[in-house]
């Protein structure tokens, strides 16, 4: 089935089976691997993707639910020398071992930061709840969230 997309500002469109996962859409058809897939059950976080401004696991959602929508993914935030603040702020604080969590947390992060720009430390933890790291122990994910918070403060109009 023919399914149209438009992902960080560009209408893109692929032939997929019924069955295939927003995730797979991405990563397999539209040459955007930056969501990953770790666990392809909604439990580590590593897919998310924006889904017409809200937060989703992308392996949940069928590429067919996004049709005609609105897809904002990690590499819509910065890349290469441009990084976003939250991607900064993840390798100035160390917070990044084997990566493979990184993408999903770069989005819960700037997803909170971008609602709540000075969350409590119980309301990141609730945000990042939906995020497994195995290599960090989180102390480091937090310090970056704390720098990035500062950051984008300074950078808000
Ligand atoms: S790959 Fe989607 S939540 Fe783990
Ligand atoms: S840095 Fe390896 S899983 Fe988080």
């Amino acid at each position: 089935m023919l399914v149209r997309i438009n992902v960080n500002g560009e209408w893109r469109e692929a032939d997929v089976w019924p069955g295939a996962s927003l995730l797979f859409l991405l990563r397999e058809h539209l040459e955007l691997p930056g969501s990953k897939n770790a666990c392809e059950q909604g439990e580590c976080g590593s897919c998310s993707v924006w889904l017409d401004g809200e937060l989703v696991c992308s392996c949940l959602v069928l590429a067919a639910q996004a049709n005609e929508r609105e897809v904002r993914t990690v590499e819509g935030l910065g890349s290469g020398e441009d990084l976003h603040p939250v991607q900064e702020a993840f390798v100035e604080a160390g917070a990044v071992q084997c990566g493979f969590c990184t993408p999903g947390f770069v989005v819960a992060v700037t997803d909170l930061l971008e609602r709540d720009p000075t969350p409590t430390e119980a309301g990141v933890r609730e945000a990042l709840s939906g995020n497994l790291c195995r290599c960090t122990g989180y102390a480091k994910i937090l310090d970056a969230v704390w720098l990035a918070a500062d950051r984008m403060r300074e950078l808000a109009p």
